[in-house]
């Protein structure tokens, strides 16, 4: 039987945290403020947008929201970046991805100020998680190193095997398991030998984006398991990467989908904006 790593539960302690932080600064004279960009109205996206400014609202923090239409050129796109650079009261400047297909998400992406990406996609910012230095982190797998934590599964020393190697989550979920002083090995859709691999992980974490792909075959027996995955059925009904049922009995700790890593990425995220009210403290 294993422990239900409880997402929902921890990122609203996280948001609760932070709220009290974000009123003593404010106690200081302190703002902050995130500028939310959406190109076009595609419909999951605008969810999460939604979601983003009410955790604003919540912690206490601006934020300032636009939609531009979907035809949008990207040189008007980073007209907007480049003056919300320049305004002192937007301390952090997110672009909601996808981007439409006629736009570069690299060339918007490294416009952003560093010192404003608050999603942590700036190549700086990245390559300042490599090398170790302070810089912000990639929100979901920052959340997962919470949800560790915070449930009490120990990293160092252990075998964590995370499946998927995306810039958003495997690259910098593996960086960061190494700075916890994890042995890390990352495996990708080419891998061989997958089963045998993921067998040998105590954390095994899986953002390979097939539903339910991962069966009790390729748990090794008290692993803790990570769940990025979200797939939606034709009723609606969510799932992830992992076969649940089968892994539940195996594992020593998992997180369900919904409910599991989901919640933590705006937890992060907030956590990221709140950092720009931390930075001149
Ligand atoms: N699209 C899906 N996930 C994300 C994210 O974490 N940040 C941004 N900006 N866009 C996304």
């Amino acid at each position: 039987m294993a422990k239900i790593i409880d997402g929902k539960k921890i990122s609203a302690e996280i948001k609760e945290e932070l709220k009290q932080e974000v009123a003593k600064f404010k106690e200081q004279g302190k703002e902050a403020a995130l500028a939310v960009i959406q190109v076009g109205n595609d419909p999951a996206s605008s969810v999460y947008v939604r979601n983003k400014k009410r955790a604003c609202e919540y912690i206490g923090i601006g934020s300032l929201s636009y939609e531009l239409p979907e035809e949008t050129s990207e040189e008007e796109l980073l007209k907007l970046i480049a003056d919300l650079n320049a305004k002192q009261e937007v301390s952090g400047i997110l672009v909601q991805l996808p981007l439409p297909s006629h736009m570069d998400e690299d060339k918007v992406i490294r416009a952003i100020d560093p010192a404003k990406d608050v999603d942590g996609f700036h190549p700086q910012n990245v390559g300042a998680l490599v090398i170790g230095q302070k810089g912000f982190v990639s929100c979901t797998p920052a959340g997962i190193i919470e949800l560790l934590k915070r449930s009490g599964v120990e990293i160092a020393g252990k075998h964590c095997v995370v499946i998927g190697r995306s810039n958003i989550v495997g690259k910098p979920m593996a960086l960061l398991m190494l700075r916890e002083n994890a042995t890390v090995t990352v495996t990708h859709s080419k891998t061989q030998n997958l089963k045998e691999i993921c067998k040998q992980a105590d954390i095994l974490i899986v953002a390979i984006g097939k539903k339910e792909f991962i069966t009790a075959d390729y748990i090794k027996e008290g692993a803790a398991v990570i769940d990025v995955g979200i797939h939606r059925d034709e009723n609606n009904k969510l799932s992830g990467d992992v076969k649940f049922d089968e892994a539940e009995p195996l594992a020593s700790a998992i997180t369900p989908v919904p409910g599991g890593v989901g919640p933590m990425t705006i937890a992060m995220l907030m956590n990221n904006c709140v950092e720009t009210m931390r930075r001149d403290a």
